[in-house]
């Protein structure tokens, strides 16, 4: 599949929006300062995934999560804004995944993937 150019101005603070790329659900969440803190301070050893938020996102936009929706578990698509750690909860078996995509409890064994991804302006990416 082709790149594909998302428009990040309409996105408020604290909300997602979720498009299509190759067929795959992606999610863009514009974090709050408080899910950015989240993500930052949560301890690596307490991650069964242990990767850093700044390994996830793109220097100087942290405020942008570009996540691929499908569960590492099974391949449900989560939801967004749902869960115990303001990001995201699958509801098939119960994976809850962190401001960052981390996954933080439940079955799923890995983190939500990150999509290959780059900004061409402050307001716009290209994913692919
Ligand atoms: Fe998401 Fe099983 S598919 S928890």
């Amino acid at each position: 599949g082709a790149p594909i150019e998302v428009d990040l101005t309409p996105i408020a603070e604290g909300q997602d929006i979720k498009v299509f790329w190759r067929g795959k659900p992606i999610y863009i969440s514009h974090r709050t300062k408080k899910q950015i803190d989240e993500a930052q301070q949560a301890p690596l050893s307490s991650l069964k995934d242990p990767e850093a938020d700044s390994a996830r996102v793109k220097a100087g936009h942290d405020q942008w999560l570009v996540v691929i929706g499908i569960c590492t578990h099974l391949g449900c698509i989560p939801i967004a804004h749902e869960g115990n750690y303001d990001g995201f909860f699958c509801p098939c078996h119960g994976s809850q995944y962190d401001s960052s995509g981390r996954i933080r409890q439940g079955p799923a064994p890995a983190n939500l993937e990150v999509p290959p991804y780059t900004f061409v302006s402050d307001t716009k990416i290209q994913i692919g």
